[in-house]
């Protein structure tokens, strides 16, 4: 990879949006999440342009005639903006990445709705259009030199459109969420086109060996051997490696230490009348376990009856592709158990579930929910990752992590209670567990895994993804 070149990043998402505020200016937002803060300095020390979708109100009022602005400022870098009609939304991103790929990376077949041939054909159309479209900026951009670094499965398709056309770019390519086994990948129509366009990467990334390992198999079953597999393209062979995303540690623990979230944390606290705390923190989907959290929260409270108006969870779930209607019964289903839970213990001032469904425009937002929780209860039924696991044993100084085995981080994060999530009743025994842990022990762990949240940091993921980029 040639670094003094500049970078060309490729993904769905947008670093920055803009939005008209109260006063009716346009004014920039920095979007939170793994992708931005690794990302957002790389191409600021690098220098070059990250071309995404732009889909906040004001994104393309900022946008100079070659569709760029400068984020964040004039000294920055260039966002360049895709602009996608009402329909390439409906069937791109919603449709084929979001009901059909996106469900099968997590290994919900049934979810992906297969079955219906044709309507499936219609949105792989669209994904491929939007795809070249994708490319075809690229390429407007790429000089011939650059390095060209794609990400997430909207994009699969995009590495071999660049490479039909350059034989020797240099592409990388990160998969951010979870790669399922041949029985349930084996059934996508399009399994080789999205396969080939991914192994016309120089450069490939997996958050896991399970992820890699499953993703070369996958390779193998649809007979384009997975390891230096050239794809009919000459001279490219494709490095497969597992570079867990770590997330911005120092940030977290400098926020942990500000008097004013600490100060939030105890007003989160006095406003529950609760002696402890529970969180959970999920973009809305059916993938993160919601509903069996809550169960295993009721189970718990039946349980153990002295726990009733001491305990309470707290339930963020920022909003997420709201027009899908997977997403729309999810989150009704999780307010009917909470509406449940409540009318069966609430007593007294004490409310057993607080569940918020709104956005959380800044990531800092989290830091008092963090210092406030004893026990962060992550019950993911299938997860490529999740960061916020990290991001909560990064700030919080005494709390106990409970971890679903099915998420991407429970193969780093071994010191955490780990659960089967759809095993209610453990569940329930867990938050027991984590809530009458010695402080021994609690200190034990959280060391343990606070160094490896540590030394696997954002920065460090960055630099090894960009080493073995390099070393190609
Ligand atoms: C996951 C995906 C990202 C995506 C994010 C938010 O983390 O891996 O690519 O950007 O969810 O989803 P949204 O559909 O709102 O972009």
């Amino acid at each position: 990879m040639k670094t003094d070149s500049g970078l060309i990043l490729v993904s769905n998402a947008e670093p920055y949006a803009y939005n008209w505020n109260e006063d009716d200016e346009i004014e920039q937002e920095k979007l939170a999440g793994g992708l931005t803060s690794a990302m957002d300095p790389l191409l600021q020390e690098a220098g070059g342009t990250w071309v995404a979708w732009g889909r906040e109100e004001a994104d393309f009022e900022v946008l100079d005639s070659e569709n760029k602005v400068r984020v964040p400022d004039e000294n920055g870098y260039d966002l360049r903006r895709l602009n996608l009609s009402e329909e390439e939304v409906e069937e791109f991103y919603l449709g084929f990445s979001n009901e059909v790929l996106w469900p099968l990376s997590h290994s919900f077949l049934e979810r992906s709705n297969l079955e219906d041939y044709r309507e499936c054909e219609r949105k792989w159309n669209f994904y491929e259009e939007v795809n070249r479209k994708y490319a075809d900026a690229v390429l407007e951009e790429y000089s011939g030199d650059e390095g060209i670094w794609i990400h997430d499965y909207h994009l699969t398709l995009v590495p071999r459109m660049v490479r039909e056309e350059y034989p020797d770019a240099d592409i990388a390519f990160f998969w951010h969420i979870p790669w399922p086994s041949w029985s349930i990948f084996g059934a996508l129509p399009w399994r080789k086109e999205v396969l080939k366009g991914m192994l016309s990467s120089n450069f490939l990334g997996f958050h896991t060996p399970s992820y890699k390992k499953e993703f070369v198999s996958c390779a193998e079953k649809a007979g384009l051997r997975g390891k230096e597999s050239n794809l009919e393209e000459p001279g490219v062979g494709t490095t497969i490696s597992s570079v867990p995303l770590g997330i911005d540690y120092d940030w977290f623990t400098s926020l942990a230490e500000k008097d004013e979230f600490k100060r939030e944390a105890q007003d989160l606290r006095d406003d529950l009348a609760a002696e402890r705390i529970i969180l959970g923190v999920d973009r809305l989907d059916y993938t993160k376990g919601i509903p069996q959290r809550l169960r295993a929260f009721e189970l718990f409270l039946e349980e153990n009856p002295e726990f009733q108006g001491e305990v309470s969870l707290i339930q963020r779930i920022p909003p997420s592709r709201t027009s899908a209607d997977e997403y729309q019964s999810t989150l009704e289903k999780i307010e009917r158990i909470v509406g449940e839970i409540n009318g069966k213990f609430g007593k007294h001032g004490w409310t057993p579930v607080k569940s918020f469904h709104r956005f959380l425009p800044k990531q800092e937002q989290l830091i008092p929910y963090y210092l406030a929780a004893d026990v962060q209860l992550v019950t993911s039924l299938c997860d490529g990752m999740n960061l916020v696991s990290k991001e909560y044993v990064a700030t919080t100084d005494e709390g106990v992590l409970i971890l679903s085995e099915f998420a991407g981080a429970a193969e780093e994060l071994e010191e955490a209670i780990q659960i089967n999530p759809y095993n209610v009743k453990e569940t329930a025994q867990s938050i027991k567990r984590a809530l009458t842990m010695p402080s021994e022990e609690k200190r034990e762990r959280l060391n343990k895994l606070k160094k490896k949240v540590r030394e696997n940091d954002l920065m460090n993921w960055r630099d090894r993804f960009m080493e073995g980029w390099l070393d190609k």
